[in-house]
């Protein structure tokens, strides 16, 4: 628990340099980061981008697998997660192009897109740490509730709610928020070696609680991260109110 947004994001960059470092130069592969979208980890991508800019890492070893992305949004749109990516984080690292993973939403066959994507997280020897962020309803990357906590990456129906709480970011339109996603799987988060969840603010208290403190249940897709042997919840103080 962080006093505040600002402290809960550097030391978020602070842990993923200090891992990138510790598996750079001596280890023969890559390291391997899933990130997400969202406002939580936009501190810790700033963050990330001062430690760059300072010289204090380099991208150049590390490899990366977005959590989702939006079906039929094209890449440049604003609120393509693709767009989120480039504007946050990779236009401003040293990372090359072919090491940077994304759902692609506009993909002919989209089933075969998901399955490419799982294929293509193996090829990389797997996941060492999984960034991730919570919806209002506790879901973790796409996973809305009642999603399979054994699932894999695949394409979702986001749920009304979901869909109401991100208008904000299409001019509070509901209607212009896509109606599905490609998304990691509860289980693909699960196979990471590391998972680390950000979460910011009074609007994800009750997600926090069912999380942690409540019992692993499909309804609320990151309480199965309390099964997951290196697993943690960075937070603000007001994230844990209802705790
Ligand atoms: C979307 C993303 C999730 C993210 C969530 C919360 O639903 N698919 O990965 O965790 O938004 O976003 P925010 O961090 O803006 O609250």
């Amino acid at each position: 628990i962080f006093p505040d947004y600002d402290k809960m994001s550097k030391w978020m960059a602070h842990y993923i340099v200090h891992k990138i470092k510790k598996a750079n130069p001596t280890s023969d592969r890559p390291y391997v980061l899933g990130l997400p979208t969202g406002s939580s980890p936009v501190g810790t991508y700033k963050e990330l981008v001062k430690l760059y800019n300072d010289g204090k890492v380099s991208f150049r070893n590390v490899i990366t697998f977005n959590m989702d992305e939006y079906v039929g949004l094209p890449e440049d749109h604003p609120q393509s997660y693709h767009y989120f990516m480039w504007d946050n984080l990779f236009r401003h690292i040293d990372i090359p192009q072919e090491q940077i993973n994304i759902p692609d939403g506009n993909a002919p066959d989209l089933q075969q897109e998901c399955w490419n994507y799982e294929e293509k997280i193996k090829e990389a020897g797997g996941i060492d740490l999984f960034l991730g962020g919570i919806g209002e309803d506790g879901h973790i990357a796409f996973n809305e509730p009642g999603s399979s906590l054994s699932s894999r990456t695949r394409l979702k129906t986001l749920t009304y709610d979901t869909r109401v709480t991100n208008a904000r970011f299409f001019d509070g339109d509901v209607d212009r928020v896509p109606k599905t996603a490609l998304t990691v799987g509860v289980g693909t988060v699960m196979d990471a070696g590391e998972v680390a969840i950000l979460v910011k603010g009074i609007k994800k208290a009750r997600a926090m609680r069912m999380m942690i403190e409540e019992g692993v249940n499909h309804m609320w897709t990151s309480s199965m991260l309390q099964l997951h042997p290196h697993g943690m919840v960075l937070c603000d103080e007001e994230a844990t109110m209802e705790l």
